[in-house]
């Protein structure tokens, strides 16, 4: 009986898949190199934006090769404005792996993928089912909306137990006989009809066997995890402009924006000087941050505490940044104006 629902379940997504799924994304050609690489960047990136990065990508490391002879320079360069940078120092460590230890090929298999870094498991199964035809199961944010409020998952959706039921529930009901474009479609429900807000449940093929939807409580699911408060945190980073180019100093490798190139930065006040010229906020996963530019009029002793180098503007996208530095120079570019 379980077995039955379940595969009704799936072939329902499928059937959906054929007349309302996406297909014509420019990963979606069975190479697994492609497919991992969308994947990495699908993580915390929407589809819409990743389009231009991964052709960009591409064209300049068409093949897994590539990328792992790549410098880690050039993979981070192309990754700027993407954000979350740790996924593509993991990738290209990723990639020389597969050429080290599996002969320049992506694994085909769960354990091996997730031995490598930057991959979990769910990562892990879109690989294997969208690249391989692999019968593996996905549970990423999107789907874990999905089964949530179709089954009434209960609990925190951070904590391993409400974890573990959802990947169960997922585990029953991948598809067999078409686990690409199930796992595909269940990520394309997610993110356009199940979403968090103003969930379009009348053109959802699944309405009729949701269980938050016969009872009404859509919006309750997935539960609210409990809010972890983001810390704040002020810093000054010193803005130099001079004939079109500014002034660039490359981060340690600890701590906020590692290795990335950004304005020389004071993460303390030691002394109090009335000099920031304007203050922008920026979020990250765990901070926030406040960030009081000041603006360097004239030559400073600064490039004796901090070596760096003077970069021009317009040559910016060679040198793998934050996007707050974007946000920095475009409001001074804005106050010039003015
Ligand atoms: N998010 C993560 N993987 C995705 C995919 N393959 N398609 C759409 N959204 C995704």
């Amino acid at each position: 009986m379980i077995e039955k629902k379940s595969q009704v379940f799936a072939q329902q997504i499928i059937t959906w898949y054929q007349h309302s799924g996406r297909k014509h994304l420019p990963w979606q050609n069975n190479n697994p190199y492609f497919v991992w690489l969308s994947e990495i960047m699908l993580q915390q990136t929407q589809v819409i934006k990743v389009v231009e990065y991964f052709n960009r990508f591409i064209a300049r490391f068409p093949t897994l090769k590539d990328l792992a002879t790549a410098k880690q320079q050039d993979v981070l360069a192309l990754w700027s404005g993407l954000g979350y940078y740790n996924r593509a120092r993991n990738l290209h460590k990723a990639a020389g792996l597969c050429l080290q230890n599996h002969a320049c090929k992506l694994p085909q298999n769960l354990e091996d993928l997730i031995a490598l870094p930057g991959i979990g498991r769910s990562t892990a199964g879109a690989i294997l089912s969208l690249a391989f035809d692999q019968s593996v199961s996905i549970m990423d944010g999107n789907v874990k909306r999905v089964f949530s409020r179709h089954f009434m998952v209960d609990g925190d959706p951070t904590k391993s137990a409400t974890q573990k039921a959802l990947w169960t529930l997922a585990d029953a009901h991948v598809s067999k006989s078409n686990p690409r474009h199930y796992n595909q479609a269940l990520m394309d429900i997610g993110a356009t009809l199940c979403t968090r807000h103003k969930p379009d449940c009348e053109r959802c093929p699944v309405q009729d066997s949701c269980a938050a939807y016969a009872n009404n409580v859509v919006a309750d699911y997935p539960q609210a995890k409990k809010a972890v408060k983001k810390q704040t945190v002020e810093l000054y980073p010193r803005l130099r402009i001079d004939h079109g180019q500014v002034y660039l100093c490359q981060r340690p490798a600890g701590g906020i924006w590692p290795e990335l190139w950004f304005l020389p930065l004071e993460e303390k006040r030691t002394n109090y000087r009335d000099d920031v010229a304007f203050t922008v906020e920026h979020i990250l996963t765990h901070r926030r941050l406040i960030l009081n530019v000041i603006v360097d009029q004239t030559a400073s002793q600064y490039e004796k505490h901090e070596p760096g180098c003077w970069v021009d503007i317009d040559k910016l996208s060679n040198y793998p940044h934050p996007v707050a530095l974007r946000k920095i120079l475009q409001i001074y570019e804005n106050s010039q104006l003015h």
